[in-house]
């Protein structure tokens, strides 16, 4: 398993006070691909769902769950559009994935995320910053968005000033926001995220 995010917002989540502890349930965003972070809540012990835009990353996903035995939920879904009720879940988790939405549709998808997020519940989210290694690769197609060709597919990067994704937390309290910064060896790629951690009042 190679999901430092998910390890960091769980460990998190176990050093809060017993009664500020979510429930463990949890929704992620863009959940597919060949190592779903999912696993990690997976095993320990929360109920999971997930959602991804893309079939082939849901496939990939569902290989993970059929070799390790485990089922974790993830179907097609859209996280600008989340088909789930309001208040649904006690945590919401998105991992390198958001950024890959245009800036206006970011604004949606974190209305989104919001709006199932729980009272009290806990939204872990992360974000890339301009000081990414891939900042100003491809073509401008926006302000701070580029689209480039990633594994054959042509794709859209969003990319943030140090406090530009603040405009999406006005309405809940941000308990931690870091900026990360991974050395990618085997990509030779240096990723520079903003991450952060914010619970709905
Ligand atoms: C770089 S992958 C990250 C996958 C996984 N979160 C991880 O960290 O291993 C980005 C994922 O976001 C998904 N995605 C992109 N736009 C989406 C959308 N509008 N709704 C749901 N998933 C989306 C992609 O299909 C892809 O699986």
């Amino acid at each position: 398993m190679y999901s430092p995010n998910a390890y960091r917002f769980l460990h998190f989540i176990e050093t809060l006070e017993s009664d500020k502890k979510p429930e463990k349930r949890v929704l992620d965003c863009g959940a597919g691909g060949p190592r779903p972070p999912l696993a990690l809540f997976h095993l320990m012990g929360y109920e999971t769902h997930g959602i991804d835009i893309a079939e082939a990353q849901v496939n990939r996903a569902y290989d993970f769950s059929d070799k390790y035995g485990i089922d974790l939920n993830i179907r097609i879904g859209d996280m600008r559009a989340l088909d789930f009720v309001d208040e649904s879940f006690s945590c919401v988790y998105s991992q390198n994935s958001i950024f890959h939405l245009t800036k206006s549709d970011t604004a949606k998808a974190m209305m989104e995320m919001k709006r199932v997020l729980a009272q009290g519940g806990l939204l872990y989210v992360n974000f890339l910053s301009i000081e990414d290694q891939g900042y100003r690769e491809g073509r401008e197609v926006g302000s701070g968005e580029w689209e480039s060709m990633e594994y054959g597919e042509v794709t859209i990067h969003s990319f943030y000033e140090d406090s530009e994704p603040d405009k999406y937390f006005e309405d809940v309290e941000i308990l931690v926001k870091e900026k990360r910064i991974m050395d990618l060896r085997t990509y030779n790629h240096k990723m520079v995220t903003i991450e952060y951690i914010a619970r709905r009042p």
